[in-house]
C-alpha cells in the first residue's frame, strides 16, 4: 500500500487550484459526451425535455409539452403513463432477472436480493391490498418506515393504484408525523414494528401509535414486522404486512394517470410555520429524474451496481434511490443502517462485495469519512467505482479532494449536484463525460435549466459576480404547489423577483468561466448534516419547553465541519442553565422535531440581543456563534447584554458531544 500524507497531498491540491477534465477513458464511453446537448436544449428547451419523456412508456401521449402560466406550469398535457409500471413492469418483463435492488440489513449478514420479476410482484399484491384497506386513486397514503424493500415497494404501489405517498423520514418524532398526516389528510399509514440504526432498535410502531392520537383520518394502518419485537397491535385498524401481502393476489393493472396527476407530497422546512407539503406530479417528475439520473451518473443498466447512500425519507431517496434508478432499469444497493456499524469501514466493505460502481453521498458523510481516517478505506478494493457524486450542501474542497482521491482511487470524476426538494431533480451538476471539474463548484446548469444569479433588484450579476441564485424557466421536475396553500407556493419561491423568476433560497457566485459556487442559504433555513431544518422550527419546540422564556436559534457555518445548530436560550426564573437543563433541552427537541434538529450548542443568558421594536437580531448572533467580530449593534435596545453573551461562549457554551 502506498504510503500518503493525507494533509499535504490535500495542501498541494489545492495550492495547485487543480482542474479536472474528463478522464478520456470516461469520456469516451459516457452517455453523454457531446457538448453540443447544452446548445440544443437551450435553443428549444421543450423539445429537448420532450427527447427525455420519449424515453418512458406512456398509455397515451401528450399533446402540449409545456404549459405555463407563472408562476405555475404544467408539462406533457393530455399524456397518460403511470409510474410503478415505468419503474418496474417494463423491466419485469424485459430483464426480469435484473437485479433492482441488493438490500443489505444493518445486522450483519442479513441481506435480500430483489429481481424485477420480485419487485413486480410484491407491488402488484400491496397494490391489491391497499385497495382492500380502501385506498381510492387521489387519496393519500402516509409511510413510516426504515430501509428496507417494502420501503420502495409501498411508493410504488401506491403509483399504480394512482394514491399519493406521504413518506416521513423514520427519524422524526411522532408529533411530525401526525402534523404531516393531518396536513394531507392521509387515509393509510403503512409502517413497520421497527428498523435498525446504529445497532439499536428505532421503535417506528410506538411512535406510530403516539401519532395516530390525534389523527382522524387514518382508517387502517399496515405493518411490516421487521425486528419481530413484540409491538401494540390495535384491533380492528392496524393490519399486518407479513400475513396479507403474500397471500394477496398478483395481478394488477397500473392505473393510467394524467401527466399532472400528482405522485406524491414530501415535506420540508419552510422559514416560517409548520413543514410545507411539496407536491410533485406524475409526467414531469419521471421525466427529469430518469433523464438526469442516467446522464449525470452515466447509467449503464446492464453493468453497474449503483449506491445512493441517502435515506428513501428525504427527497434524494425519492429521486435517486426509488424513481431514477428503477425508471432506468438500474441495479442498485439499499443499506439500511449507519455507516460506522460494526465499524467504521461498512461502507467500503458493501463497495466491495458488491462491487459498487457509482456512489452518491452527502459531503458531511464524506468528513466524517475523513475524520475517522483512510485505513478504513484502504481496508477494503474499492477499484469498481468509476464514478463519485454529492448532494445536499456545499462541499469543502478538501473533501472534494480527499473523496476523489482516497475513495475514487484518483480516476472517478465527482459530480457535485445542487438541487432541491422542490427541484425534484438535479438542477445544476457537471455531466462527467464533457464538464471540466473545479473542486467545491456544482459547475453548470443541466441542459434544459436555465439558471441565473442575481442582485437584490433582480439583475443579472454577470460573470465575476455574486448574488442570489434564481431558476428563470421552470422545468419538468419541479414542484407545482405547496400542498392545500398555493398561496405560500407564490410567496415562498416567487414574491422576491416576479411570478417568472423561481427563488430557491441559496446564495451563488458566478466566476469567469460562467460556474456556479453555492454559498448556502440566505434565509432562515439550516442545512444540517444535508437535511433541512428551519431556525423557527426549533425555536418554537425549544419555547414550548416549559422552563423556557424565549430561545433563539442559528445556523453555525464551518466550512470544514458543515452547519451546526447554536440555540440561545432564556430560562424562566428560577431555573438553572446548567448542562443537566441543556440536556433535558436537547431531548425535548428530539421529542417535538426528531433528533437531527437537536441543538449542538446550547449558551444560556438572560437576555437576547432585540432591536427597539423588539425583534431578536438573529445576525448577531451568528456573529458570536462563528466567533467573528460582532457587525452593526447600533440599533440594538440592549447592546450590553452581547458582550455577556459572547464571554459565556468564549469560556465554551454547552456541546453535546
Ligand atoms: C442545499 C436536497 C450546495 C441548498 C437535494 C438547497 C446544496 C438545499 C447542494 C436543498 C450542493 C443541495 N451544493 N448546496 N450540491 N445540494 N444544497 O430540499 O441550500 O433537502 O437549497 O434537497 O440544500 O435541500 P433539500
Amino acid at each position: 500500500m502506498v504510503e500518503r500524507d493525507v494533509d499535504k497531498t490535500i495542501e498541494a491540491l489545492l495550492e495547485e487550484r487543480r482542474i479536472f477534465k474528463p478522464p478520456e477513458d470516461f469520456a469516451d464511453q459516457a452517455n453523454v459526451n457531446d457538448a453540443s446537448v447544452y446548445e440544443s436544449a437551450s435553443d428549444d428547451p421543450d423539445a429537448w425535455w420532450a427527447s427525455q419523456a420519449e424515453r418512458l412508456d406512456w398509455f397515451e401521449k401528450w399533446d402540449t409539452v409545456l404549459e405555463w402560466t407563472a408562476p405555475h406550469h404544467k408539462w406533457f398535457l393530455g399524456g397518460k403513463l403511470n409510474a410503478a409500471h415505468n419503474c418496474v413492469d417494463r423491466h419485469a418483463a424485459s430483464v426480469p432477472d435484473r437485479v433492482a435492488y441488493h438490500w443489505i440489513g444493518e445486522p450483519e449478514g442479513e441481506a435480500r436480493t430483489i429481481t424485477y420479476r420480485d419487485l413486480f410482484e410484491e407491488v402488484c399484491k400491496l397494490a391489491n391490498v391497499l385497495v382492500d384497506l380502501g385506498v381510492r386513486k387521489g387519496d393519500r397514503v402516509a409511510i413510516y418506515m426504515p430501509m428496507i424493500p417494502e420501503l420502495p415497494a409501498a411508493m410504488l404501489a401506491c403509483a399504480r393504484i394512482g394514491a399519493a405517498h406521504s413518506v416521513v423520514f423514520g427519524g422524526f418524532s411522532a408529533e411530525s408525523l401526525s402534523d404531516r398526516i393531518n396536513d394531507a389528510e392521509c387515509k393509510v399509514l403503512i409502517t413497520a414494528d421497527g428498523g435498525y440504526r446504529r445497532g439499536q432498535v428505532v421503535e417506528l410502531k410506538k411512535a406510530a401509535d403516539e401519532a395516530l392520537q390525534k389523527t382522524p383520518s387514518i382508517e387502517k394502518v399496515l405493518m411490516v414486522r421487521r425486528t419481530m419485537d413484540d409491538v401494540n397491535i390495535v384491533e380492528g385498524r392496524d393490519v399486518i404486512y407479513n400475513d396479507v401481502v403474500p397471500q394477496a393476489s398478483a395481478e394488477h393493472g397500473a392505473e393510467p394517470m394524467d401527466s399532472e396527476d400528482m405522485l406524491y407530497v414530501l415535506y420540508t422546512s419552510g422559514t416560517t410555520g409548520k413543514p410545507k407539503g411539496i407536491v410533485h406530479t406524475t409526467g414531469g417528475y419521471l421525466t427529469g429524474v430518469s433523464s438526469t439520473h442516467r446522464a449525470i451518473f452515466d447509467i449503464k443498466p446492464e453493468t453497474d451496481v449503483y449506491w445512493c447512500a441517502a435515506d428513501i425519507g428525504w427527497v434524494t431517496g425519492h429521486s435517486y434511490i426509488v424513481y431514477g434508478p428503477l425508471a432506468n432499469g438500474c441495479t442498485s444497493v439499499l443499506y439500511e443502517g449507519a455507516p460506522d456499524w460494526p465499524d467504521k469501514d461498512r461502507w467500503w466493505s458493501i463497495i466491495e462485495e458488491h462491487r459498487v460502481s457509482i456512489l452518491y453521498c452527502a459531503p458531511t458523510a464524506i468528513r466524517t469519512f475523513m475524520k475517522w481516517g483512510t485505513d478504513y478505506p484502504e481496508k477494503h478494493d474499492l477499484s469498481s467505482l468509476r464514478l463519485l457524486g454529492t448532494v445536499g450542501e456545499p462541499i469543502n474542497p478538501e473533501a472534494w479532494v480527499w473523496y476523489q482521491e482516497f475513495i475514487g482511487g484518483g480516476r472517478a470524476p465527482v459530480v457535485d449536484t445542487w438541487w432541491q426538494t422542490e427541484t425534484g431533480a438535479i438542477a445544476i451538476t457537471p455531466l462527467p463525460g464533457i464538464t471540466t471539474l473545479k473542486p467545491g463548484s456544482a459547475t453548470k446548469p443541466y441542459p434544459g435549466v436555465v439558471a441565473d444569479v442575481v442582485d437584490e433588484k433582480g439583475n443579472s450579476v454577470g460573470r465575476g459576480g455574486g448574488g442570489y441564485l434564481v431558476l428563470r424557466r421552470p422545468f419538468p421536475s419541479m414542484l407545482r404547489t405547496i400542498f392545500g396553500d398555493d398561496e405560500r407556493y407564490r410567496e415562498t419561491y416567487f414574491a422576491r423577483f416576479g411570478d417568472e423568476v423561481y427563488f430557491p433560497g441559496d446564495g451563488c457566485k458566478l466566476d469567469e468561466d460562467g460556474y456556479f459556487w453555492l454559498l448556502g442559504r440566505v434565509d432562515d433555513v439550516m442545512n444540517i448534516a444535508g437535511h433541512r431544518i428551519s431556525t423557527y422550527e426549533v425555536e418554537s419546540a425549544l419555547v414550548d419547553h416549559k422552563s423556557v422564556a424565549e430561545a433563539a436559534v442559528v445556523g453555525r457555518q464551518d466550512p470544514r465541519e458543515g452547519e451546526t445548530i447554536a440555540a440561545f436560550v432564556t430560562p424562566k426564573s428560577g431555573v438553572e442553565g446548567d448542562d443537566g437543563f441543556a440536556k433535558e433541552l436537547r431531548e425535548h427537541v428530539s421529542g417535538v422535531i426528531g433528533k437531527i434538529a437537536r441543538p449542538h450548542s446550547i449558551i444560556f443568558t438572560d437576555d437576547l440581543p432585540k432591536t427597539r421594536s423588539g425583534k431578536i437580531m438573529r445576525r448577531l448572533l451568528r456573529d458570536v456563534a462563528e466567533e467573528r467580530e460582532l457587525g452593526d449593534v447600533t440599533t440594538l435596545l440592549n447592546a450590553p447584554i452581547l458582550e455577556e453573551i459572547k464571554a459565556k461562549a468564549a469560556r465554551g457554551a454547552s456541546k453535546e458531544e
